[in-house]
């Protein structure tokens, strides 16, 4: 399973990469936003800055929403680096360009998938990653995780390589349970990646190992 960090500042995506278990980013315009990044130089920058950091995929969103201006965003993004990923919504506009950058062998990320349907569409359409946000829809009392499950049949059944991208993954539990399912990739908030550290019997037990130790040196 791939660990993507869903966010676009840059301390955070330096501290998973070191971390040594990451591979690769997603952004989103909140997110870019939240950085206080605007502005097409500044936007360009800062991905070229996430791609310097980070040895994977890195997905840079477009905002146009009809077809020609998703093409004309998605080809200067898609040229800004290798490891870019073209984010394309998943709207009949955005449909239509991901069939076109599938077949011009440009790397897309099908985002705000919330059914089964849209996850098929983005298939069909070759789509590199398909996005189901799984905890907006917990958000909304219809359960994330069982729509991750569905995709993973649908793709099986017919053996679409569209990469399941678990995305809008708030919590460890999340993580475990998509790993379970099968889902390619998930992407979430580093403190979400961080908490699968966590054991108490992993802190009390290694507090005993150098406490033992140090009462045996001290002998
Ligand atoms: C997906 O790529 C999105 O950037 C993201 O996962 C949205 O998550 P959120 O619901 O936490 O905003």
């Amino acid at each position: 399973m791939k660990f993507f960090i869903d966010t676009a500042n840059l301390q955070q995506i330096k501290e998973a990469q070191d971390l040594g278990v990451l591979d690769g980013v997603t952004t989103n315009p909140s997110l870019m936003a939240k950085e206080g990044i605007s502005g097409e130089e500044n936007v360009i920058n800062h991905y070229k800055a996430i791609c310097s950091i980070v040895d994977g995929d890195v997905s840079a969103e477009v905002i146009s929403t009809d077809y020609e201006n998703i093409i004309k965003e998605g080809l200067n993004l898609a040229k800004l680096d290798d490891k870019i990923v073209v984010k394309v919504p998943m709207i009949k506009e955005g449909v239509k360009a991901i069939k076109y950058f599938s077949s011009e062998g440009i790397k897309t990320n099908c985002t705000l998938v919330f059914s089964a349907g849209q996850a098929l569409l983005a298939a069909k359409a070759g789509a590199t990653y398909v996005s189901p946000f799984i905890g907006r829809l917990d958000d909304i009392s219809t359960d994330g995780l069982s729509l991750i499950e569905d995709i993973r049949l649908i793709y099986d059944n017919y053996g679409y390589e569209t990469q399941i991208l678990a995305a809008s993954v708030r919590h460890a539990m999340h993580i475990i349970e998509c790993a379970k399912i099968g889902a390619d990739v998930m992407t979430g908030p580093l403190s979400a990646i961080l908490t699968l550290l966590k054991h108490p019997l992993t802190d009390s037990g290694l507090a005993q190992f150098l406490a033992d130790h140090a009462k045996a040196a001290g002998k």
